[in-house]
């Protein structure tokens, strides 16, 4: 009988744009301060792309770096797979703007739109074709650049939210990251909870939208929170059921960086200690698409993560939309 293919990261990659906007920039630019922003959301510092820099430009440095540490060329790669809610434009694709950036000439290329859960949405993806055997590597890019849609007047959001970008590749074979589970929901009934009302068909760009500031996101922050916390929590015990593992048995949680309250919130739920979370919220803030992947590079570049490890990767964002994956380093075949 054939062996089961099963997925797996074999390499991460991130970029940050060198700009850094702290706290006290922002106290600058609207009615806030460090201490309120640090106490309700554990960020001092988000990192903005400068003006000629985009979304296509942050994922491609991402995904070079992915590319190298996995050992992939790109003319290897068969499938491009971009998270983001901030895309170069409507259309065509952030992901072919890509494809075309790498000579990354025998790839299919698409852009997943899952919000802040797009990285998990996309290793689900990633997972699927994999293992059904369709193809061999995979590229997941998520890119943000959120500044661009973010008011610098509205306090209640413009503190909240950084560019960046991560990346990965998912392989057939090879030592990594092993894709044990992938777990997704949505709830569209929410849809309004968090958006960019115009620029799409149903409020086309007009001189009203942009007066009425329409192009700026919008959130309800309050109500968000309950959510995100209840659905991270839902999508994680799935995805351990479905492996057949014990809380007991993560090692390591990689969390979308949104708040850090409903990060320690999650954590607690699970009974993982903070040292065993993975953070960058103080320093770049919520990257939407791309903060999970930044945060898994970081991690398992300071190559700590020993064999066996299970990681909980676990996010939430506008759709609503919901994830966590499990994740095992493996050196070997598994
Ligand atoms: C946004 C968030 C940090 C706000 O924290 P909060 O404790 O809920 O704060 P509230 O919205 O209730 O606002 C409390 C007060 O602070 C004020 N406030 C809001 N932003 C502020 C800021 N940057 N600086 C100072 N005051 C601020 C509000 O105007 C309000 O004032 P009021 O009581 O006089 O009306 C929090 O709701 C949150 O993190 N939500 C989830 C967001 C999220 O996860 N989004 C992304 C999903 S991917």
């Amino acid at each position: 009988m054939q062996k089961r293919i099963r997925a797996r990261i074999t390499g991460t990659g991130s970029y940050l744009p060198e700009r850094v906007l702290s706290n006290e920039d922002l106290a600058k630019l609207v009615d806030t301060s460090d201490e309120w922003i640090w106490s309700r959301t554990g960020m001092k510092e988000r990192r903005i792309a400068r003006e000629d820099e985009f979304t296509s430009d942050m994922g491609h440095l991402a995904a070079l770096k992915a590319m190298e540490s996995a050992g992939v060329k790109a003319e290897e790669i068969d499938l491009i797979l971009v998270a983001t809610l901030t895309p170069d434009y409507m259309f065509p694709s952030t992901a072919c703007l890509i494809q075309a950036k790498l000579k990354a000439v025998n790839a299919a290329a698409l852009d997943i739109q899952a919000a802040c859960t797009g990285y998990i949405y996309a290793l689900s993806q990633a997972q699927a074709f994999i293992e059904s055997g369709r193809y061999n590597q995979i590229l997941i890019v998520a890119s943000e650049k959120l500044s661009a849609i973010v008011d610098y007047k509205d306090r209640t959001t413009c503190v909240l939210f950084g560019d960046g970008a991560s990346a990965c590749v998912v392989s057939s074979k090879g030592p990594g990251l092993l894709i044990q589970d992938v777990c997704l929901g949505a709830d569209g009934d929410l849809a309004e909870l968090l958006i960019l009302p115009a620029g799409g068909s149903r409020n086309p760009s007009s001189s009203e939208t942009v007066a009425k500031g329409m192009h700026y996101l919008q959130m309800g922050g309050k109500e968000t929170y309950k959510h995100a916390v209840r659905r991270m929590e839902m999508a994680a015990k799935q995805s351990l059921e479905r492996v057949g593992l014990d809380e007991s048995a993560i090692s390591w949680i990689v969390p979308h960086q949104a708040n850090v309250r409903i990060i320690e919130a999650i954590a607690k739920r699970f009974g993982v200690a903070m040292e065993r979370v993975y953070l960058t919220i103080h320093k770049y803030g919520n990257t939407s698409a791309s903060s999970l992947g930044i945060a898994l590079d970081e991690l398992v570049k300071l190559g700590q993560l020993k064999d066996k490890e299970n990681l909980l990767l676990v996010a939430f964002g506008s759709g609503l939309t919901w994830g966590a994956s499990i994740l095992t380093k493996i050196s070997g075949e598994p």
